[in-house]
């Protein structure tokens, strides 16, 4: 049976996207079971609809007194579904610790850029106004302190002399594409082992 997941999503949904397309594909051994998003408007709650994901959700801040009630609501959602993983693909609200809490070592998050470098909201930016000739991306896992999980899996993405924000993104984004389907199949066949910080793939058993 495959890996229960639920994605939350604020945005553009293209990891979305490209984590279906590899279950289609048949590369990547999980099953969206749930998609949330903050957002009324996200495309990745289309893009979740048009690909038949069971369940589709917009919860609205607004509607919540604080960020714990809100985040408790979404945390409810994924458990009643027995969703397995908690994969973040452009969520844009900081997590409460008590959401944390709820599912350690379980919440998955992709950023662009070589974590510890550039961390938070503008990674992309932050990189080319920095200057470096080499960026990326980093899957990790969630804990409380933002972006400062473990380091799952990482890709690097050159920086070139006449890039802008938009087109290092763009570049980055087919890295994601490519990176994070890949780590959630891996995590569905044989997992991983936590050493302290350190994460080593689990090796497939004969
Ligand atoms: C990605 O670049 C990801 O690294 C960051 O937010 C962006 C989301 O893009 N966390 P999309 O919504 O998946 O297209």
């Amino acid at each position: 049976m495959s890996t229960a997941i639920a994605v939350m999503a604020s945005g553009k949904g293209s990891n979305l996207q490209a984590i279906l397309a590899a279950i289609t594909a048949e590369e990547c051994a999980i099953k969206i079971e749930l998609v949330i998003s903050d957002c009324a408007d996200a495309t990745a709650l289309d893009i979740a609809r048009q690909a038949g994901v069971a369940h589709v959700l917009h919860l609205a801040p607004s509607d919540y007194p604080d960020r714990q009630t809100f985040d408790a609501a979404c945390a409810q959602k994924i458990q009643s579904l027995h969703c397995e993983w908690v994969i973040l693909a452009g969520y844009m609200r900081i997590l409460s610790r008590e959401f944390v809490q709820i599912f350690p070592e379980k919440i998955i998050n992709i950023h662009p850029s070589l974590l510890p470098a550039f961390s938070g909201a503008h990674a992309v930016r932050d990189a080319l106004n920095y200057g470096v000739k080499i960026t990326g991306c980093t899957v990790h896992l969630v804990e409380e302190e933002l972006d400062s999980g473990p380091i799952l899996a990482q890709t690097i993405v050159p920086v070139f002399d006449d890039d802008d924000e938009e087109s290092l993104h763009q570049r980055i984004h087919q890295g994601e594409h490519i990176l994070y389907p890949q780590v959630l199949s891996r995590i569905a066949q044989n997992g991983f082992t936590r050493n302290g910080r350190h994460i080593v793939w689990n090796q497939a058993q004969n």
